[in-house]
């Protein structure tokens, strides 16, 4: 897939997720978070884990949850206490009338302190990001390393660009008007120096409906960053202060893919 250079400043980016319905966000965001699957593989394990490791309850939290569709397999685990924060204030009120018991706090992880002060520094026993990393990596896995304590265990997932699964993803975008740029992003780092990395930058902002030619509520997502290999993948990982446990190649299907390739990481604090 061929990539256009260019210039922009990826870390203000801010979606606008809120601004489509729920039902929309379903038919249109490629995101594993009800795939059950998913859910036994990396969010049941980390929790069972969690669970063995401590008396009481186990804190989750889901950061950039959006409409936390992931969180609907714990709503019958009494074991375990449910936190999510996101942007996206509607897309937690609908989060928060399907789950009426967990907590969930409308939040830019991009402020210091990256989560709210309900949540501790410290206090979180298991951390989710699911399709997160494609926005401001770094502060993501920052609200993450905030929140869990020494030891707490996350699982993240990431869509490697170049990956030839994951083709007809782009490539659906990109005959939408979609437009693929190499960008560059400089993340300081705790040492004060910088890690650049090269990263496709997709930009939805004028993507359309082939059908009508009307714009398609697709733009919302604005522009999301991928990296290129896993070994940047794993330099970002480094850099939030994290050690990898483990990582494995998931598949799953979405509304423009019908085979998905991403790569999910199991990291601890
Ligand atoms: C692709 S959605 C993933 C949502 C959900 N985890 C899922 O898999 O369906 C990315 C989410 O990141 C949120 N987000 C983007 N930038 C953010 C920021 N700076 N702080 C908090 N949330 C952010 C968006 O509002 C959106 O809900």
């Amino acid at each position: 897939m061929a990539t256009s250079g260019g210039k922009s400043d990826l870390r203000s980016v801010q979606p606008t997720f809120g601004d489509m319905s729920v039902a929309t966000y379903g038919a249109k965001v490629n995101t594993p978070a009800k795939n059950p699957d998913y859910f036994r593989l990396f969010h049941a394990l980390l929790v069972e884990r969690a669970v063995k490791s401590k008396a009481g309850k186990v804190v989750l939290l889901d950061v950039a949850c959006g409409p936390a569709q992931e969180l609907d397999f714990f709503k019958d685990d009494k074991r375990v206490e449910l936190v999510g924060v996101d942007i996206a204030q509607d897309l937690l009120t609908a989060a928060q009338a399907r789950l009426p018991f967990a907590k969930f706090f409308c939040w830019d992880v991009r402020q210091t302190p990256p989560l709210p002060s309900d949540i501790a520094p410290g206090s979180v026993d298991v951390g989710i990001a699911l399709n997160a990393m494609i926005y401001v990596p770094d502060k993501m896995l920052g609200a993450l390393g905030y929140g869990l304590r020494r030891g707490g265990e996350a699982a993240v997932n990431f869509r490697v660009f170049g990956n030839p699964y994951n083709e007809a993803f782009y490539t659906h975008y990109t005959t939408r008007n979609g437009v693929i740029r190499e960008e560059e992003l400089s993340l300081p780092t705790a040492r004060g120096g910088t890690e650049k990395f090269v990263v496709a930058a997709l930009d939805y902002t004028n993507c359309i409906d082939l059908d009508t030619g009307e714009p398609d509520p697709i733009r919302n997502l604005v522009v999301q960053m991928y990296f290129r290999s896993k070994s940047d993948i794993e330099r970002l990982i480094g850099i939030g202060g994290f050690e990898i446990v483990d990582s494995k190649p998931f598949h799953f299907q979405s509304p423009v893919n019908p085979d998905n390739e991403i790569e999910v990481y199991t990291i601890r604090k």
